[in-house]
């Protein structure tokens, strides 16, 4: 039972608590002046976006327990302003930690990448053609090089290849960079190598980077170069089953890092691997994600090599592979069927706008895909985005809308504002990744995966505050100009896991 009570302390200052799991103002123990090491108190300004269309800026402080390690808000208190006044009407003990954030910064709920490709990152603004030749020139080489010693990134090497290393590398900097630009979860796509998707996951956890993290399973020996394919079903199936291993030993609640099933897209796989990699989800309970109506090649493409099936997302389907635990990113070119069909069993699309702009493979209709249902989310899909910061991807996000809007006779319901475009990245990736309820605010039960954005020193961050702005104001500036600099601190679970 979680119980909400709410106490008037006088000059409008209130506690809103949930008394789940602790209840502090019962608790004896609450009436010892020893503060809990595990409690911290964050005090300052909170901005974030409970709906779609509200841009939600409060002030007060937010009691934070790590006590069984999750680090989740226990209980908030609007319009308290020192350190005092939020230890007092939080009930927290004397001497606990208050984090507070500077006058010129605020909270936000830390971003969710719903799409993401780890071992393309050293490719991040390297493109040819649209996505099928890309795949093959730049793509297929990359991520083959961080397991095989053989691959043709190495044709030319003057010294020994060591793939696991360049996986330590470049996997460290991808988790150290999208920390830098406040993504505290990721769904990840890492390579069909295990040694290296076990490190991904490993690195994960270590930095404190909440992630899902996929082996790409490629076991279609017709469309995956030999370099940089699984042997057979049985192989994929087998090598995921090590990864998924692997992830929970070393995260056994899921919490931080979990295995999220990874069939790469249709064309990669066969019809006996993904049945095989449904019922393993099914199984396991696990989340899921593929690649899905990206390209107008690929659709046809996939037409071709499932004629059985009524169209892109119902290969998925007919599979087993569209559940509410699944991701399927881009989405650009799903017919009216198709929508209804990925809304119908509940699962979610990642909206991916800087990649499908850079690759030249449309503008996805998210208005249509909102408003038939089905649940959106951000991803960058780094190295098909030009970056692997979501808040670069929201500002795209608006703009490739408001060219859709335009295009559609300037249907203005068509475009995706600024408040929206921030729902997405947060609330909507929540939703994407199976956390609803858990990560994209600030509400009692929430976990503390939070950045803390600095404004207003113009000599060393990119958004210029003039002093006279509004917060809202502030807010649509730094959307527009912001970028890492202005990222002070991340916490994922409560712990610090990034600051400037
Ligand atoms: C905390 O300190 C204040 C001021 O010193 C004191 O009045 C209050 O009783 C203390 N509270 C607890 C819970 O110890
Ligand atoms: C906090 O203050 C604002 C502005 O005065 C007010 O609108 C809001 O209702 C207050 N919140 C609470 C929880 O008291
Ligand atoms: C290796 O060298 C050949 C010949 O110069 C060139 O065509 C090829 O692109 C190079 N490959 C790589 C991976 O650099
Ligand atoms: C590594 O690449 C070579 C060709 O470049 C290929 O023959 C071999 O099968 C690949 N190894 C693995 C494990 O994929
Ligand atoms: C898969 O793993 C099982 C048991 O670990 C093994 O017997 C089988 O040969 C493996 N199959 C392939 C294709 O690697
Ligand atoms: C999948 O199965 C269908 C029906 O048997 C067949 O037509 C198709 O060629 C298969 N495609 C792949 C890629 O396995
Ligand atoms: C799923 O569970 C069923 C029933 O326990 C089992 O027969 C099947 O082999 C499992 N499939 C996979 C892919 O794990
Ligand atoms: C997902 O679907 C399953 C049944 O397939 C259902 O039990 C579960 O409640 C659903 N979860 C959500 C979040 O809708
Ligand atoms: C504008 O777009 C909305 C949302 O897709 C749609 O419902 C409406 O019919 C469109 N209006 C016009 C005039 O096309
Ligand atoms: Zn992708």
């Amino acid at each position: 039972m979680v119980s909400i009570f709410t106490l008037v302390l006088g000059l409008g200052c209130a506690v809103i608590a949930s008394a789940h799991p602790p209840n502090y103002h019962s608790s004896p123990d609450r009436l010892t002046s020893r503060a809990n090491a595990g409690e911290q108190i964050f005090l300052g300004r909170f901005i974030s976006t409970p709906t779609p269309d509200e841009l939600l800026i409060q002030q007060g402080a937010v009691l934070v327990s790590s006590a069984d390690g999750r680090g989740v808000i226990n209980a908030v208190a609007w319009n308290v302003s020192s350190p005092a006044a939020a230890i007092t009407a939080l009930g927290a003990a004397n001497g606990t930690t208050v984090v507070t954030s500077n006058d010129q910064g605020f909270f936000f709920p830390g971003f969710i990448d719903g799409h993401i490709h780890a071992p393309q990152y050293p490719n991040l603004g390297l493109f040819a053609g649209t996505l099928l030749d890309w795949l093959q020139a730049y793509t297929f080489p990359m991520e083959s090089s961080l397991g095989n010693a053989s691959s043709p990134m190495y044709a030319n090497s003057t010294t020994t290849p060591d793939p696991f290393a360049r996986a330590q590398a470049v996997y460290a900097h991808v988790i150290d960079k999208t920390l830098s630009y406040g993504t505290t979860s990721a769904a990840y796509y890492a390579t069909v190598d295990v040694p290296a998707t076990n490190l991904l996951a490993s690195l994960a956890l270590q930095k404190g980077q909440r992630a899902y993290i996929g082996r790409t399973c490629m076991d279609n020996q017709e469309y995956n170069p030999e370099y940089y394919r699984d042997e057979s079903p049985e192989d994929a199936l087998n090598k995921t089953l090590a990864t998924i291993k692997h992830i929970q030993d070393i995260d056994p609640s899921g919490e931080l890092v979990a295995p999220i099933i990874t069939p790469r897209f249709a064309p990669a796989v066969t019809n006996q691997s993904m049945t095989m990699l449904a019922e393993l989800a099914n199984n396991m309970s696990l989340r899921i994600q593929a690649h899905a109506d990206e390209n107008v090649g690929e659709v046809k493409l996939v037409a071709e090599m499932y004629p059985e099936s009524s169209s892109y997302v119902g290969v998925y389907d007919d599979h087993g592979l569209l559940t509410n635990r699944t991701i399927l990113a881009h989405g650009v070119h799903m017919t009216d069927a198709e929508i209804a069909l990925v809304a119908a069993r509940g699962a979610g699309v990642a909206h991916c706008p800087a990649s499908n702009s850079a690759l030249g493979s449309g503008i996805c209709h998210v208005r249509k895909l909102i408003d038939a249902g089905v649940t959106v989310g951000l991803g960058t899909d780094a190295a098909g985005g030009y970056s692997a910061s979501v808040l670069e991807t929201a500002r795209q996000a608006f703009l490739v809308s408001r060219l859709l809007s335009f295009q559609e006779g300037q249907n203005a319901s068509l475009s995706v504002p600024v408040t929206e475009v921030l729902y997405l990245g947060t609330m909507g990736g929540a939703k994407l990744t199976g956390m609803e309820g858990r990560l994209g605010g600030f509400a009692p039960g929430m976990l503390w995966d939070v950045q803390e954005i600095q404004l207003g020193n113009w000599e060393t961050e990119p958004v210029d505050i003039f002093g006279w702005e509004n917060w809202h104001d502030r807010v649509h500036k730094w959307v527009w100009n912001g970028d890492d600099r202005n990222v002070n601190r991340v916490w994922v679970g409560g712990r610090l896991v990034h600051q400037k």
